[in-house]
């Protein structure tokens, strides 16, 4: 396949919003964790130049080559990288990419792999019951649904797609295995539950739900926010794009608490969990996108929009400003190394 014939069909979603949350600035240096088509990377790059450097990472090879070609005329300043965002960090550490300006998850998956990729993430297609992101994964979907026992199918459904009839879905599946098609399992489970009339389909959370579970998606988004947090320079920006309620759920719980300083429960009479301030929350309540822009592009219908921005506390200041007398060098770049901070703290304390 010639990958420059591929016109990328994926709209990206909230482009006005994710750039002023982000706060591109030219020069500036951004972590595109979920490349997919480019198309909020090409945004960030032509607003962050002359100068802008943009790291962008993504599971799924193709997303990486189609990103490639469609950033073709960035080259010089892109490093394009086929990975997990779970191992974020690590990444940033080997290329030397940190600290930045601004980290972007948006998450979920691209129109170009739901529509017709064959990958199995859609029941409007018939495919193979993958639902793999990267090919390097051993677990297909079609693992899941015939090896678990229907307890397990009915737990992961309810958990993962937040589905009510969980046990007729898992009762129904167990019975009809095996199941190796997606437009199997989508009429197994219409048969189990029916389809009523101006809902959505019957399929919708089953699918979701084997998707997050396949993938690890909750587990891989709570570990690279961790991470991302000591990558972000002085006041650089963490956004996020969120598609259903699980995901969005999280975001929210972690910039929340990540925006307090101690979160012992309440009544404990002196703090026991040092915890410190790490992020200032940058829109209190949630971004969603315009009627206007639903309309254009209805797969952005469910997006949320959470941004916070990196702040560095008062210890770690006044020990590198007023006491280790790196301040110019430091504040020369705008921005500092949370890395670095810390070892000069601890140089400092040694001494
Ligand atoms: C909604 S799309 C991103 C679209 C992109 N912002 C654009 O404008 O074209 C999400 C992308 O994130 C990737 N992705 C999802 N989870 C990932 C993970 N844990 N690690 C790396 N990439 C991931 C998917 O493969 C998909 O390409």
């Amino acid at each position: 396949m010639n990958l420059t014939m591929l016109t990328p069909t994926h709209i990206p979603v909230l482009v006005r919003e994710t750039l002023e949350a982000l706060a591109v600035q030219p020069g500036g240096r951004y972590i595109d964790c979920t490349l997919g088509a480019g198309g909020h990377a090409a945004t960030i790059l032509e607003h962050s130049s002359p100068g802008g450097q943009l790291l962008g990472i993504d599971a799924d090879p193709e997303a990486i080559k189609i990103a490639r070609v469609r950033l073709e005329a960035y080259s010089g300043s892109t490093l394009l990288i086929n990975e997990n965002f779970t191992n974020l960090q690590a990444i940033c550490l080997k290329y030397d990419f940190f600290p930045v300006h601004g980290i972007l998850f948006d998450l979920g998956l691209s129109s170009l792999q739901l529509n017709g990729s064959g990958r199995g993430f859609s029941f409007r297609h018939d495919a193979p019951l993958d639902m793999r992101l990267s090919p390097s994964q051993e677990v297909t979907a079609a693992d899941i649904i015939n090896t678990s026992s229907e307890a397990e199918l009915a737990h992961l459904i309810r958990k993962y797609g937040e589905e009510g009839y969980s046990r007729q879905i898992a009762h129904r599946i167990v019975n009809q295995r095996p199941i190796k098609t997606t437009l199997q399992l989508a009429q197994t489970i219409e048969q189990a539950i029916g389809w009523r009339r101006g809902r959505i389909h019957p399929a919708t959370k089953t699918f979701q739900a084997l998707r997050i579970a396949v993938n690890q998606e909750l587990e891989h988004l709570e570990a690279a926010l961790k991470q991302a947090i000591n990558l972000l320079g002085f006041e650089g920006r963490l956004v996020v794009i969120s598609y259903h309620s699980l995901e969005d759920r999280l975001v929210k719980q972690f910039m929340r608490q990540e925006s307090r300083g101690c979160i012992c429960p309440p009544g404990t009479p002196t703090c026991v969990c040092g915890h410190t301030v790490s992020l200032r929350l940058i829109n209190k309540k949630v971004i969603t996108p315009s009627l206007v822009e639903v309309q254009l592009n209805p797969r952005s219908r469910s997006a949320k929009l959470r941004a916070a921005e990196r702040i560095i506390n008062q210890d770690e200041q006044y020990m590198t400003i007023e006491e280790l007398g790196f301040s110019t060098e430091i504040k020369a770049n705008g921005w500092r190394r949370p890395a670095l901070l810390r070892k000069l703290r601890s140089a400092f304390l040694a001494a």
